[in-house]
């Protein structure tokens, strides 16, 4: 495992950082550690498309739904994932962080695809091939059809049927992957307790007992779409299936780093009494206890909340703002990782970071603004072993559907012909030069 004095030593150990000359020396106070990991990241549910079998599939395509139009083919990463892997190489990244989708591998209980695991075999082959370390998301957020039928994450036997997958799934492919992460964002839910309006609660309600109605089910609750009430028992076995499931994947090949990712705002705390720490706890409290004896924390980070005695503040005039209406706020990732590293003593990955605009100068000025504040949580002691940005293209934005973008590359609805954006070739200096620029 890489700790915080390792990390100091290679960025001490850099050539750039022996140099004496003034130019060597302003090359080093932009300087990335050696070994640095820069990727950019997908997941199955909104690249691959047609992932029928899953809980998100159903949700999308019942009346009512909360979904602005269903994935359908979504970017068609199923077919074209080494186009994908060519635009990461392309970038100069070193890093491709996908996720398996578990429909496709275990499509009905405890019946174990072996085209599907080949599938995600090949994608892996297809990293090492160009140079690329895959970072694997065991799940990311979509549990198949059979799960959540029988009440996903709140049946206490989840835990169990998650574990028996990361078993299986890990015995095909875990001894070409970089670094695992068994759960995506297992928090979200508690985010979501918080800021999710009432009407969206109330939508949220009426069409998870439309999925129940369309599949006979008695109760439908899906990776990400649980009623609210639900969420405190739904974490007892989202905690006990990051321990079975980094159990699992451990006991195949011990060596292999894994850790889980958490949602995790920069919250900053406003005036007396403000409920910052307060709220720390009720999002992130128990998994900060849960990552205890994990290899690393990933922590994904878009927007930052100040945090008064009552409540949030809104977005103040004036400044850049994301689809949301919320602030683009450059040091919030620096903030997030600091505090994630305090809280967890763990060595830290941005899993995820970045935007969803239209306006892509938007993103190619958060990239060297992000990460020059990050570089120096890095020279301040914290140990940040990558940057890892969402996403390398335009996908299937949950609820929002396509109409909200992330990517790094834009995607053609009907070819599918990817084209980068001029954001990407700012990260691509970045990664490239493993430093910031001049
Ligand atoms: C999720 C992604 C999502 C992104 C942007 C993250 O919370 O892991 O699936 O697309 O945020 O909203």
């Amino acid at each position: 495992m890489i700790d915080r004095r390792n990390l100091l030593g290679t960025l001490a150990a850099t050539p750039l950082l022996a140099a004496a000359s003034p130019a060597r020396a302003a090359a080093r106070d932009r300087a990335f550690p050696r070994g640095f990991l820069w990727g950019a990241a997908t997941a199955g549910h909104q690249v691959e498309g047609n992932n029928v079998n899953s809980d998100c599939w159903v949700l999308e395509n019942v009346k009512p739904t909360l979904f602005a139009e269903p994935s359908r083919d979504a970017a068609n990463s199923f077919a074209l994932w080494p186009k994908d892997l060519d635009l990461v190489r392309d970038l100069g990244l070193n890093t491709y962080r996908f996720s398996l989708e578990w429909a496709r591998i275990e499509p009905e209980d405890g019946l174990f695809s072996t085209a599907m695991l080949d599938h995600y075999r090949a994608m892996i082959t297809g990293c090492h091939a160009r140079g690329l370390t895959p970072m694997v998301t065991f799940n990311h957020y979509t549990t198949p059809r059979w799960f959540a039928m029988r009440g996903g994450w709140t049946n206490p036997q989840a835990a169990g049927r998650f574990a028996r997958y990361c078993e299986r799934a890990a015995r095909h492919l875990a001894a070409g992957i970089g670094h695992a992460t068994t759960l995506n964002e297992p928090n979200i839910m508690n985010v979501l307790r918080v800021v999710l309006p009432e009407p969206v609660v109330a939508a949220q309600h009426a069409m998870l007992q439309a999925a129940a109605r369309a599949t006979g089910a008695a109760k439908f609750a899906a990776g990400n779409a649980i009623e609210i009430d639900e969420v405190d028992g739904a974490t007892t076995n989202l905690i006990a299936g990051h321990h079975a499931g980094r159990a699992a994947i451990k006991a195949v090949r011990p060596e292999l780093p894994v850790g889980l990712s958490l949602a995790m705002f920069d919250d900053e705390a406003a005036g007396p009494g403000s409920l910052r720490d307060i709220m720390r706890q009720r999002l992130y409290g128990r998994w900060l206890d849960a990552v205890k004896g994990d290899d690393f924390l990933g922590v994904q980070n878009y927007e930052r909340q100040v945090w008064t005695a009552t409540g949030r503040l809104p977005t103040p005039p004036g400044v850049p703002v994301n689809y949301m209406g919320s602030q683009v706020y450059p040091p919030s990732l620096a903030n997030a990782v600091r505090y994630a590293h305090a809280a967890s003593g763990l060595p830290i990955i941005v899993t995820e970071h970045g935007v969803g605009t239209d306006d892509d100068r938007i993103r190619a000025a958060l990239i060297p603004a992000a990460l020059t504040d990050l570089r120096r949580a890095i020279v301040d002691g914290v140990p940040v072993l990558g940057y890892v940005h969402w996403s390398l293209i335009d996908n299937f934005e949950w609820i929002s559907g396509y109409k909200v973008h992330f990517g790094l590359h834009r995607v053609d609805p009907v070819s599918f012909a990817r084209s980068r954006k001029p954001s990407a070739s700012v990260f691509a200096a970045i990664a490239r030069a493993n430093a910031l620029p001049a």
